[in-house]
């Protein structure tokens, strides 16, 4: 088995969760994987070694369990883009919908500068409402947007065009 198909093999898929009609992609037990966490990991980390990312963004939850080993190979700072009231000090905020709900994500107004080359990073992409907000987030600060990685993607959802069409954002997927 090649190291694509081995990944994908460690995907959990259940229907049905947390909604009637998801089909719902499981990463936990990648993560809890000594071979295949490091593995996908680097794998996500290679794909942008070489385009000068100064920042890594990742989303609460699973954007962290992804973004800050990927930040921590790159050798570059992580910024958290949490869901609301946790941060402590003044925030931007946007609203986004899900495959399965609505949410908010916050970014302190100081995490970032105009001159920082982000990368966001998360475990998966389905709609890409998350990524949005965070790609708005990001442009508050007329910072650059290098590009965003993701664990897997579900392009029938339409999250990868909508990055490609509506922010000329490059993304990668792994599986
Ligand atoms: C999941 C996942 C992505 C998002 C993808 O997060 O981790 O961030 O959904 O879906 P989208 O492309 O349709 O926006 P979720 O909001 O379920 O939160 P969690 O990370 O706390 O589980
Ligand atoms: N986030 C949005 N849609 C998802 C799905 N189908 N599985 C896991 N996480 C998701």
């Amino acid at each position: 088995m090649d190291e694509i198909e081995y990944l994908k093999s460690c995907v959990k898929s259940i229907k049905d969760f947390p909604k009637s009609g998801i089909v719902f992609r499981d990463i936990t037990s990648v993560c809890e994987n000594p071979e295949a966490f490091p593995l996908i990991c680097k794998k996500m980390a290679e794909l942008y070694a070489d385009a000068g990312i100064t920042k890594v963004v990742g989303s609460e939850a699973r954007g962290f369990v992804f973004g800050a080993p990927v930040a921590a190979l790159l050798g570059c700072g992580f910024v958290m883009a949490r869901k609301p009231g946790k941060l402590p000090r003044e925030v931007y905020s946007e609203s986004y919908e899900l495959e399965y709900g609505t949410n908010v994500l916050e970014m302190h107004q100081d995490a970032i500068s105009s001159d920082d080359r982000i990368l966001i990073v998360d475990d998966l992409i389905a709609t890409g409402g998350t990524v949005e907000a965070q790609i708005k987030l990001v442009n508050r600060f007329n910072a650059t947007i290098a590009g965003a990685v993701f664990a897997i993607s579900l392009p029938d959802l339409g999250g990868v065009e909508m990055l490609k069409n509506r922010y000329g954002v490059d993304s990668r997927c792994i599986m």
